[in-house]
């Protein structure tokens, strides 16, 4: 997520053999990406979506190997990356919950549609299930005003949310997942999320 701070000093970056900026993802970046911009270092977004779709988050050996490849700094790549709500820098659940939290949607009650979410999914806002299945965050304005309390279930847009119709689309995944039809946009990693959470993201205890 956004906007987290912490002090990396002696931190200790964990990593995989296997790189996650793979060689098709280069090839498909150097043929597609960036030729279409004039310095390579204006690729650095672009790039860093396609790695993120594949392993669906960021995590600092994915920065690393982006910024080695773009030639920028890693710690170029981390605030890139950490200055965007559409980056991940941990784990995310199969299915995100996002619910607006902006005035207009404060005004219309979006805290009674997060409790519900909360409630349901027996989560605070920022964490993941202990299946995988969700992640529940709050978002600034996603640009709905007119539909508040707005909220994004994965990539649907949700308008005059309620607790009841937040409830019922959880309802509507999980049993979606059921029968094996699990839609997320998201779908990676899903296991031992908390394992693989950076030490600076682990959720507050
Ligand atoms: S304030 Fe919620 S969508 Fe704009």
């Amino acid at each position: 997520m956004a906007w987290i701070s912490k002090n990396s000093g002696g931190m200790k970056i964990a990593r995989r053999p296997e790189p996650y900026l793979t060689p098709e993802i280069k090839a498909h970046a150097e043929k597609h990406i960036l030729p279409r911009y004039e310095l390579r270092q204006g690729a650095l977004i672009p790039v860093l979506h396609e790695v993120q779709h594949a392993a669906g988050w960021l995590p600092w050996q994915a920065l690393e190997e982006v910024a080695q490849f773009i030639g920028v700094a890693p710690s170029e790549a981390w605030d890139t990356a950490s200055f965007y709500e559409e980056f991940w820098l941990q784990p995310k659940g199969t299915h995100v919950i996002a619910v607006c939290r902006s005035i207009a949607c404060e005004v219309c009650d979006h805290a009674a549609v997060t409790k519900a979410a909360k409630a349901k999914l027996g989560i605070e806002v920022g964490d993941t299930t202990d299946d995988g299945a969700f992640t529940l965050i709050e978002l600034e304005c996603l640009g709905l005003c007119e539909g508040a309390p707005a909220c994004l279930v994965d990539e649907t847009m949700h308008l005059n949310a309620t607790p009841a119709t937040i409830t019922q689309a959880i309802d509507k995944l999980r049993a979606a997942d059921s029968h094996g039809h699990a839609h997320g946009a998201h779908g990676h990693d899903h296991h031992d999320l908390k394992a693989g959470l950076e030490p600076w993201a682990k959720p507050k205890a």
